[in-house]
C-alpha cells in the first residue's frame, strides 16, 4: 500500500479551482476543498495530499479493471517509449498490430478488425460511421442513416456519441445534436423490448435504419440489466431487418460484469463492437472499434471506388497505448479476473441486498458493475441535499462511489459501484460497511 506524506497542496487547490474546468461541476459556490488531491494509487485503493487512503470502489471512472501500480504496464510503456514513442497510423507499429491480433483472439465470434482511437467517445463515433458507410455500401438505392439507441444509455461526449446518448439533461444544453438518433426505452422484465424496436424500425422504414446502438448493461445511466431474452431476440431482429447490432463494451468489456465481454452472457455477437476503458485500465487512454468478417467485407472494393473507411486519427493506435493494452490484457487474462469479478460481485451484491433500510429502493447489477438507488423512507425520490450528504459519509467512511449525475430528471439517488476486479471478500465487506454507516447518517 503507499502511504504519501502529507503534501502541502494549497497552491494546487488553488490553481485548480481558478483554472480547472472540471466536468459536471457547478462552480458557483465551489470551494478549494469540494475535491480531493490524489497523489497515488495502489491495488484498490488510492490516497490523497493528506495522507487519507480511500478504497476506490469506482475503479477510477469505471475503468481500472486490473488495478492500480501493476509495474508491468508501466514497464511496457516505458519500454516502447524508448524504442519508438509515437509513429501514426499510417505505417505499420508492432504494439498495434500485436494488440489488434490478440483482441481478434478474445473479442466474441469473428469481430477480427480493429479501429483504434483515444476515447469510448471516439470509438462509438467510429462505430456509428462504419454503420452509416456500411448501411451506403450494402444497400443501393437506400438511405440508411439511422440509428436506434435507447434512454438512459451514455455512449460518450462528442457530437455523434452523444446524439446516441439517451440522457436529457446531459444532451439538452448542446441541442440540436446530429439527425438521425432515435430512442427507445429500456426493456423492462415484464416487457418485450426486442418487439419494441422491431415496431420503431418498421415505423420509421426499415430502408433507413443503419444499426441499433446498445450498452449490454446500461453503466452511467443507473446500471441495468436486461432481461436474458432481450439480445438474443434483438440480434434476431437485426437480421430480420437487415441491420447491424453494434454492442459499446466501453464499460461492460474486459471482465466488468463477470465475463470478458458482456455479450457471452446471452451468447450474441455483436456485428460491431466498442471498446475503451478496461482495454488499458486507465494507464493510458485507448479506444478500439472492432467489426466482424460481414461488415470487414463491404470496406473492401478498387482503388477508386471509394469503400475504404475515410477517417483518420493522429493518436489512434500509439504505440505507448497499445503497449499498455498489451500488457493489461496479459495480467487480466493470466489472473482470470473476470472470474474474480464474478464471485466477488456476487458477494458484494448479496452484502448490499442484506442492508434491509427503508433508504434502500433497489440493489442491481452484474459481475463488479453495481448500483444502489436509494429513496426516502416513504418511498418518494430523495432530494439533491440528503443525496449529496449520503455520497459524503461514503467518503468520510473512506469509499468512493460513483453517483449518478445529469441522466433524466430529479436527483437521481443512485450510487454505482465498479471496482478494480481483483476486489477481495474483505474490501467488499468495507464497501457495505461504509453504505451501512452512510444509511446511519441520513436516517
Ligand atoms: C458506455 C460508455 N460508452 C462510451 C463512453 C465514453 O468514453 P470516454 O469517456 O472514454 O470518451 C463511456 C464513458 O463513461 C461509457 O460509459
Amino acid at each position: 500500500m503507499s502511504s504519501a506524506a502529507s503534501i502541502d497542496l494549497r497552491d494546487v487547490r488553488k490553481q485548480d479551482l481558478n483554472h480547472v474546468w472540471h466536468p459536471l461541476m457547478q462552480y458557483e459556490g465551489r470551494s478549494e476543498d469540494d475535491l480531493l488531491v490524489i497523489v497515488s494509487a495502489d491495488g484498490c485503493e488510492i490516497t490523497d495530499s493528506d495522507g487519507k487512503t480511500y478504497l476506490d470502489a469506482y475503479g477510477g471512472i469505471w475503468n481500472v479493471n486490473v488495478g492500480y501500480g501493476r509495474d508491468e504496464i508501466v514497464e511496457a510503456v516505458y519500454e516502447q517509449m524508448k524504442t519508438l514513442p509515437f509513429y501514426p497510423m499510417t505505417q505499420i507499429n508492432v504494439p498495434a498490430a500485436r494488440l489488434a491480433a490478440r483482441l481478434a483472439e478474445l473479442s466474441p465470434g469473428d469481430l477480427n478488425h480493429f479501429y483504434f482511437v483515444n476515447s469510448g467517445s471516439e470509438a462509438n463515433e467510429t462505430a456509428i460511421k462504419v454503420a452509416r458507410q456500411y448501411g451506403r455500401a450494402t444497400h443501393s438505392g437506400e438511405s440508411r442513416f439511422k440509428i436506434i439507441c435507447r434512454y438512459k444509455g451514455y455512449h460518450g461526449f462528442t457530437m455523434g456519441a452523444m446524439s446516441a446518448t439517451g440522457q436529457v439533461r446531459r444532451r439538452a444544453p448542446f441541442e440540436p445534436l446530429a439527425p438521425g438518433f432515435i430512442h427507445v426505452e429500456l426493456p423492462t422484465a415484464d416487457a418485450h423490448g426486442a418487439d419494441d424496436i422491431a415496431r420503431v424500425i418498421e415505423r420509421e422504414g426499415p430502408d433507413t435504419v443503419a444499426a441499433v446502438l446498445a450498452e449490454p448493461v446500461v453503466g452511467g445511466g443507473g446500471v441495468h440489466v436486461p432481461p436474458d431474452d432481450y439480445f438474443p431476440a434483438l440480434r434476431e431482429v437485426c437480421d430480420h431487418y437487415g441491420c447491424l447490432l453494434m454492442f459499446d463494451e466501453v464499460i461492460t468489456g474486459f471482465g466488468r460484469t463477470g465475463k470478458l465481454f458482456a455479450a457471452e452472457h446471452w451468447d450474441v455477437v455483436p456485428d460491431v463492437m466498442t471498446i475503451a476503458k478496461g482495454v488499458s485500465s486507465g494507464y493510458l487512454p485507448l479506444g478500439a472499434c472492432a467489426v466482424t468478417e460481414k461488415v470487414w467485407s463491404a470496406f473492401l472494393g478498387g482503388a477508386d471506388e471509394g469503400k475504404e473507411f475515410a477517417q483518420v486519427s493522429t493518436y489512434g493506435g500509439h504505440p505507448a497505448c497499445c503497449a499498455a493494452a498489451l500488457a493489461n490484457i496479459e495480467i487480466l487474462t493470466r489472473e482470470r479476473l473476470w472470474e474474480n469479478s464474478e464471485a466477488v460481485g456476487a458477494y458484494l451484491l448479496a452484502r448490499l441486498k442484506d442492508l434491509s433500510s427503508p433508504l434502500v429502493k433497489e440493489v442491481r447489477g452484474l459481475g463488479l458493475m453495481l448500483a444502489v438507488e436509494l429513496q426516502n423512507e416513504d418511498g418518494t425520490e430523495l432530494d439533491g441535499e440528503r443525496t449529496k450528504k449520503f455520497g459524503g459519509a461514503l467518503r468520510d467512511a473512506g469509499v468512493i462511489t460513483g453517483k449518478m449525475s445529469h441522466v433524466m430528471v430529479g436527483s437521481e439517488p443512485v450510487f454505482t459501484l465498479a471496482s478494480p476486479l481483483i476486489l477481495t471478500e474483505e474490501q467488499a465487506d468495507r464497501i457495505a460497511g461504509a453504505f451501512v454507516t452512510a444509511l446511519r447518517a441520513i436516517s
